[in-house]
């Protein structure tokens, strides 16, 4: 900018501005550029519209604007089926108002992005995205709770909540669990209402001190044709379609056969173990949750170890004892496996790496370091399993670097 261009004043907050959206953004806003050349993340827009936003966050180099009007609008802008959705409103959903296409493509574009900035991995390859369900696919949900004890989520960009009787996310059979559920729950901090193939649970305060209000403490779910035991206060995907979907891919890119090692990090009651013991392998499989634990043990029986500890442990161990695995599967939580326990991976697997992650930025860091170890990419998969939410889940499969 020249010293004669005058510099356009700064906006503050509750400013309003006309903005041409261009990108979007991890986690599902659009992305668009103000007068003064910072960036603003919208919520409820699309690439290619323009739309007018009150600014409600301001940081040095971005903000984030609320969207008031859709100037010009994209052609895949549909109206939204759920009436809880928009700006202030549920915060549960970010995507109702795109049409699917673009939306799978958009999600597609955020893996691509994030594996390049992130994971510095130039034209990585990227599949199209795999569909698990557009709504009504939902099998779990967690509800925060209002003063007067109604089921609610919180608000968007907000920590205010909003009763919510209906959500279009869950499936049939779990909506008439959350409605049989009431909304009689004051003092309770959270509500976890789940269902399985055998069972429905609903659980008080779920990341506290969890206890089983209403139905089964422990549950069965089948998947692809494998049966497991789910205790009331165990991690099991919230997409049964989305968990097959998952399920096949590691199976197809971990190649199992008779005869080979697999290790199975983060693994829950055994979903995946499961699936590569199935295939044959002799399979380890890592959890440090107590009742995941019991579960896996259970579920994997006589086909395969389950140790209970911090990944980071195992990994420790296993190095200790020189003891390698042909195949690695990990499918940490949201916040990524970090640096110390993808060096571990990078040194105890064999042949692949199979991540499978609920957040392709944390999937991004993630690769930047197993490719620094000597592994490259061999391909990613993204998996609409949070459908409308914004999230997206990836499957990608790492290969030793020739
Ligand atoms: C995203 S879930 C995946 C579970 C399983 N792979 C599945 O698909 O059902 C992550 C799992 O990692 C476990 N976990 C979280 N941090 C862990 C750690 N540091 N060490 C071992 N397990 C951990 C959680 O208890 C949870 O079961």
């Amino acid at each position: 900018m020249s010293a004669s261009t005058p510099t356009p004043p700064s906006p503050r907050a509750d400013e309003r501005q006309t903005v041409t959206l261009h990108g979007f953004a991890h986690g599902g806003e659009a992305v668009g550029r103000l007068d003064d050349g910072r960036a603003v993340f919208v919520a409820h827009g699309i690439p290619g519209e323009t739309v007018r936003v009150r600014i409600i966050a301001e940081h040095k180099r971005w903000c984030r604007g609320e969207l008031l009007e859709v100037v010009s609008a994209s052609h895949d802008r549909v109206q939204p089926p759920c009436p809880y959705f928009g700006p202030g409103q549920c915060g549960g959903c970010r995507l109702q108002h795109i049409a699917t296409d673009r939306r799978l493509a958009l999600l597609r574009q955020v893996v691509v992005d994030q594996l390049e900035r992130l994971g510095r991995i130039s034209n990585p390859v990227v599949a199209e995205t795999v569909s698990a369900g557009h709504y009504g696919y939902r099998t779990r949900a967690r509800f925060a709770v209002t003063d007067r004890g109604a089921l609610a989520f919180r608000r968007h960009g907000s920590h205010d909540l909003i009763a919510v009787d209906r959500c279009l996310l869950l499936d049939d059979r779990t909506q008439l669990l959350r409605e049989a559920a009431g909304d009689d729950w004051a003092g309770r901090e959270e509500v976890e209402v789940r269902t399985a193939a055998h069972g429905v649970t609903v659980v008080v305060d779920p990341a506290g001190r969890p206890t089983v209000a209403l139905g089964e403490r422990v549950l069965a779910e089948t998947v692809d044709g494998l049966t497991f035991r789910v205790s009331a206060t165990s991690f099991f995907q919230s997409n049964r379609a989305g968990a097959m979907t998952l399920l096949r891919l590691v199976r197809s890119y971990a190649r199992c056969a008779p005869g080979d090692t697999a290790l199975d990090l983060y693994a829950g009651v055994g979903l995946f173990a499961a699936g590569l013991a199935a295939d044959g392998a002799a399979v380890t499989a890592v959890e440090s949750h107590p009742s995941s634990v019991s579960d896996a043990r259970y579920n994997l029986r006589a086909r395969g170890d389950v140790l209970a500890a911090p990944v980071a442990t195992a990994l420790g161990q296993f190095q200790r004892e020189d003891r390698r695995f042909d195949v690695v599967v990990l499918d940490p939580p949201r916040r990524g496996a970090g640096e110390s326990v993808i060096s571990g991976v990078a040194a105890v697997a064999r042949r692949s790496v199979v991540v499978v992650a609920c957040d392709a930025a944390t999937l991004g860091r993630d690769a930047a370091t197993l490719q620094a170890h000597g592994w490259s990419l061999r391909e990613a998969v993204p998996v609409d399993q949070f459908a409308q939410t914004g999230h997206v889940e990836v499957v990608a499969c790492f290969e030793r670097l020739a």
